[in-house]
């Protein structure tokens, strides 16, 4: 069982995990934290991109749950470089029980998937980030306790965060709109996926494209993600112009009706959103980055089970 993207598995189990993974926060918060449910797992992380929450919050969770972690860096695999993905697939699916894989290139976490023999968790690549997104529902869920009646927006880059939180709207059935400057949207390929998800789980599509701040209306969550994502450095320049005017401010804040205020993190403060945002009382930023354990923990429980 892999979890590449959030439509690798069912609604109705996307939805036991998050309830199993409120459980493992409560019983974390009544100070029981160390369960013995994956003795013996050994899950490898092979990070090609930094990562401060990702691999913390997978660490912990495999840690708590009295497994082990082994942690490589970008300078240690070499994906497609130092030696072909494929082998590298081969090789770690000897050794351990399952993969975190961040890595540039969606194609080569699907590369890799193909050719290990253990579960593969996509830990980001460039297209989709599925342990953000169901960490994110979670955080909406715990907010709101139904998802049926949330009005989401995101302002900001058409790329992976985007694209998974595309999904996760389209299988949950909340409402997300979205809009991106016209050379950031979401490619087409996932536009179509969510459509189709969205019709399947909920018989109707429910994000829309905005294309312009005028149509931007009250929300209860507006989610915001860097302009200048992880590899897209050389870009930097072209894309800070191109989203000039996309900053999540207070001005914005008090236009779209207060909603919470929610970024995958790291933020580039002062450029897709202001400290006053960031730091302010509608911000759930920090709870966001919590859930990212309690649901990788419930995900990695599942996906050893199944
Ligand atoms: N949100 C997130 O994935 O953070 P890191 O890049 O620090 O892992
Ligand atoms: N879009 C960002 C997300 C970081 C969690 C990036 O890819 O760098």
């Amino acid at each position: 069982m892999n979890f590449l993207t959030l439509s690798d598995i069912d609604k109705d189990i996307l939805w036991e995990i998050l309830k199993r993974a409120r459980v493992l926060k409560e019983l974390r918060e009544q100070g029981i934290s160390r369960l013995d449910v994956l003795s013996g797992k050994i899950l490898a992380l092979i990070f090609e991109k930094p990562s401060t929450r990702t691999r913390l919050s997978f660490e912990t969770a495999i840690l708590e749950l009295n497994g082990s972690a082994i942690f490589m860096g970008p300078n240690e695999v070499g994906l497609g470089k130092r030696e072909a993905i494929c082998d590298v697939a081969r090789t770690v699916s000897r050794y351990v029980h399952g993969v975190v894989l961040r890595t540039f290139a969606h194609k080569n976490l699907l590369e890799f998937a193909d050719n290990a023999t253990i579960p593969v968790i996509n830990a980001l690549t460039d297209s989709f980030h599925p342990c953000q997104a169901l960490a994110d529902v979670f955080t909406i869920w715990e907010r709101f306790e139904s998802l049926d009646r949330v009005r989401t927006c995101f302002i900001g880059d058409g790329n992976n965060v985007l694209n998974s939180l595309l999904l996760a709207s389209s299988i949950f059935g909340f409402q997300l709109d979205f809009i991106t400057p016209s050379t950031q949207r979401p490619a087409k390929d996932v536009l179509d996926r969510a459509s189709d998800l969205s019709i399947k789980y909920n018989g109707r599509v429910v994000f829309k494209e905005l294309d312009n701040f005028k149509a931007l209306g009250n929300y209860d969550v507006v989610y915001t993600d860097v302009w200048v994502s992880m590899g897209q450095e050389a870009e930097a320049e072209i894309k800070l112009k191109d989203f000039m005017g996309f900053q999540v401010n207070q001005d914005l804040l008090s236009k779209l009706g207060h909603p919470l205020v929610m970024h995958c993190l790291p933020a580039h403060r002062g450029q897709e959103i202001t400290d006053e945002v960031i730091d302010g009382p509608y911000s759930v930023v920090f709870d966001q980055a919590e859930n990212r354990m309690h649901v990788q923990k419930a995900l990695l429980e599942y996906i050893w089970r199944s």
